[in-house]
């Protein structure tokens, strides 16, 4: 065993499961029931994974008895003009009482702001980035087909307007039903999975450290990490898609309370300029994050956390990880890179050397960059975009 996970991290897990949470292989099959309560509904998903995830033909038999209206979106950020062109398109559908979402974050959080736009009648979608708090009226059922972001667990949707991102919240985005499937991720390419995973494990990891962390959300942290690792160690497919999805979604119900980070902050760049897939582009910093968090002094660090709290808090990390100290810790972090076959050098991204100012320039997100224990400068963060390019 490379690391001391929690012991019976999976069932314990299970037993945190929120009411209406179903979680099992098969656990679509939930959907039938839930369904017969509502009379108009709309279904968001992924036009890639659709099929092969094997909701398409679920969806079709359910749609001979029940009128949904099926919505596909593909692409990896979310753009504002794609999401007003969907409400011009479904503005005027009547009585909407569910709304269903099959896929990752990104139709996920397109789902939450469709929620918005239609409970409230909006003009444009753009009045959801006002900074006003809108209400969601509809009944959520979210189903992820990833195990990354933990989208189905979280207040806020992640869009983006000319490149920038912006973090829409409202408490009432969250789901009456969460269903996570373990069948339905079996048709993820490596590839997505991969990535995916890693954003769940860097959420777990962040939120563990985040000065606004809570005690509940590190308790949802240590069930994310400890999830991640022992799928990483599982040898059996359906198992180790279990372990990653619930790791994913403790590691929303963990940043849903505690926030992300500095590697969030720097990630948005990095994927919506050069296009590095979200979970790839969150970890890359994270063993150099870790060190300068790590060895951060009084004067570095922000108002709400001491240096005790740090290392009490890095000593629960390390813990799980089975690392002696700091430098066992980022050597098992790129470890896990090298183990899926990451690259973890900027350059392999296509980034050039000028890259890196506009780069850092941008990795400041309000909420996320000033939520890392260490305060962050820019300086600070080109010189560590420099070590990894
Ligand atoms: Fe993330």
């Amino acid at each position: 065993m490379i690391y001391n996970v929690m012991k019976d991290t999976i069932k314990y897990a299970i037993g945190q499961l929120e009411e209406n949470t179903f979680f099992a292989p098969g656990a679509i099959e939930n959907l039938k029931e839930i369904i017969k309560n509502y009379n108009s509904i709309l279904l968001f998903y992924d036009k890639e994974a659709f099929k092969p995830c094997g909701a398409e033909a679920f969806f079709q038999t359910l749609s001979e008895r029940f009128p949904i209206r099926k919505i596909p979106y593909s692409g990896k950020a979310l753009p504002i003009e794609d999401i007003q062109k969907i409400y011009d398109d479904i503005k005027n559908i009547k009585n909407i009482d569910l709304i269903i979402a099959v896929g990752g974050g990104t139709i996920i959080d397109l789902t939450k702001i469709c929620a918005l736009t239609i409970s409230n009648e909006l003009a444009g979608v753009d009045e959801v980035l006002t900074g006003k708090t809108f209400d969601n009226k509809i009944d959520l059922a979210f189903i992820p087909t990833t195990a990354g972001t933990g989208s189905e667990a979280t207040t806020f949707a992640v869009v983006y307007k000319d490149k920038k991102k912006f973090s829409i919240l409202s408490p009432t985005m969250l789901p009456r039903y969460t269903i996570l499937d373990p069948h339905l991720l079996r048709s993820l390419p490596e590839k997505v999975l991969n990535a995916t995973l890693l954003d769940a494990l860097a959420q777990g990891i962040e939120s563990m450290w985040a000065a606004g962390g809570t005690d509940e959300s590190r308790e949802y942290a240590r069930i994310a990490i400890s999830s991640v690792l022992t799928g990483l160690e599982e040898t059996d497919a359906t198992k180790k898609l279990e372990a990653f999805l619930l790791g994913a979604h403790f590691s929303g119900r963990a940043i849903n309370i505690s926030k992300t980070t500095i590697s969030h902050a720097i990630s948005y760049p990095l994927t919506s300029y050069f296009g590095i897939p979200h979970g790839i582009a969150v970890f890359l910093t994270l063993p150099q994050i870790a060190r300068l968090n790590f060895f951060a002094e009084a004067a570095d660090i922000q108002a709400n956390v001491t240096t005790a709290q740090i290392k009490e808090r890095f000593a629960a990390i390390f813990e799980l990880f089975a690392a002696a100290d700091i430098t066992a810790l980022t050597k098992k972090l790129k470890d896990i890179l090298a183990a899926l076959h990451i690259k973890e050098k900027l350059r392999d991204y296509g980034l050039k050397k000028e890259d890196l100012p506009i780069t850092a320039e941008n990795s400041f997100t309000k909420g996320r960059s000033d939520n890392n224990p260490r305060k962050i400068s820019k300086e600070i963060i080109l010189n560590l975009l420099g070590e990894i390019y």
